[in-house]
């Protein structure tokens, strides 16, 4: 949708108006019909606090200087807020940097081991580093298999849990997760990935922030990109023992960007905020709800910003039929999974879209 019209708009002012016209109407065959609703992604159209949108466009006025200055008072503020000490705060451009960085550096000297499916990017990537991968299947009810993962913790590099998990978006019961974190972190570094954790019903008791604390070596990542609705500006943090967080500064190449550490500062545990986005995001998932009900679909209840569906088709093929009909959906390896979808929270009007089409869709 919007490529096509921006391709015209850029190069727009070189076409002479019946070439522009004729381009736009021209229809080409293997050209995929235009994404009207984007559904695949796990992004949060709520946006940014009014604050963070402030500091970030007055962050605009210093871009001729790198940023450092911005990280120690964002450091403080996270350490503050999650009562660790601030060198066991690590920052990094979104948390799939510090994700992909650090399982990539601990798969060597062992599998990654963790839970399919999950929300696999960053361990792909360790792979295309050389990495092995241990995939543990989910149980028969969709949870992730913790004392089938723990029982292969020992010559493991890391172990990765994602919670609540992605795409199925279920919460582990926080005491289970406590304790196998404590029992697997004796044999290897246990990365816990908290991206949707703020929109759980009692984030502090679902994060395993406590056992950093207490000295495991868990490694919690955490972004700005989901709930606090910035995934454009690249933040993310972890909470790890020290010597962690030396191992992924001495692993990030780059800088981070003056806008994005601003807005962070000016946003992080803003509670006027964060109640709005979480009535947003739980309206936009009621929304996915009653739509899956409406055309009989199963689907699991999540606490994230996305929804499992089972369609009852073969989920490849109906992720191009609904592509065909305007509507993008992720799909994930999962041998369990065959027929289901992810549907993320995308904005209403994208959401009516997806009720308009998906009868259609399961119907074609
Ligand atoms: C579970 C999970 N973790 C981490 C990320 C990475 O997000 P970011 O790099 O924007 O912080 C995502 C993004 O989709 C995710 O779903």
């Amino acid at each position: 949708m919007d490529t096509t019209r921006r391709g015209l708009l850029i190069g727009g002012a070189a076409l002479a108006p019946a070439l522009a016209v004729a381009a736009e109407t021209a229809v080409d065959a293997k050209v995929p019909p235009a994404i009207r609703a984007h559904l695949g992604v796990t992004e949060n159209p709520y946006g940014p606090s009014p604050a963070a949108r402030k500091a970030a466009m007055k962050a605009l006025d210093d871009t001729p200087y790198y940023a450092w200055s911005l990280e120690p008072p964002l450091i403080a503020a996270i350490a503050k807020r999650e009562g660790v000490d601030p060198d066991r705060v690590g920052l990094c451009n979104g948390s799939l940097e510090a994700l992909s960085l650090l399982s990539a550096h601990f798969a060597k000297t062992g599998p990654i081991v963790a839970p399919q499916p999950t929300y696999a990017t960053p361990l792909l990537y360790a792979e295309r580093q050389g990495a092995k991968l241990d995939w543990i299947p989910v149980t028969g009810d969709h949870q992730i298999d913790l004392p089938a993962l723990a029982a292969r913790a020992a010559g493991a590099g890391c172990v990765y849990v994602c919670n609540p998990n992605n795409p199925t978006g279920l919460l582990m019961d926080p005491d289970a997760l406590r304790t196998f974190c404590v029992a697997a972190a004796k044999s290897a570094p246990v990365i816990v990935d908290e991206a949707y954790i703020e929109i759980s019903p009692d984030p502090v008791r679902h994060s395993m922030i406590d056992l950093v604390r207490a000295g495991h070596d868990v490694v919690v990542a955490r972004t700005f990109s989901k709930v606090y609705g910035m995934a454009g500006l690249r933040v993310g943090f972890i909470i790890a023992q020290p010597q962690r967080v030396k191992q992924l500064k001495s692993l990030i190449p780059t800088h981070k960007g003056r806008p994005g550490l601003a807005a962070a500062l000016a946003c992080y545990g803003d509670a006027t905020y964060l109640t709005g986005t979480k009535a947003y995001l739980e309206g936009c998932r009621e929304k996915i709800y009653a739509i899956c009900r409406a055309n009989g679909l199963g689907y699991l209840p999540s606490f994230g910003t996305y929804v499992f569906v089972d369609t009852g088709k073969p989920n490849l093929a109906f992720q191009k039929t609904l592509a065909a009909m305007g509507v993008e959906v992720r799909v994930f390896d999962s041998p369990l999974h065959p027929t289901w979808i992810r549907v993320g929270t995308a904005s209403p009007a994208e959401l009516d879209i997806f009720a308009e089409v998906l009868p259609k869709a399961l119907k074609a």
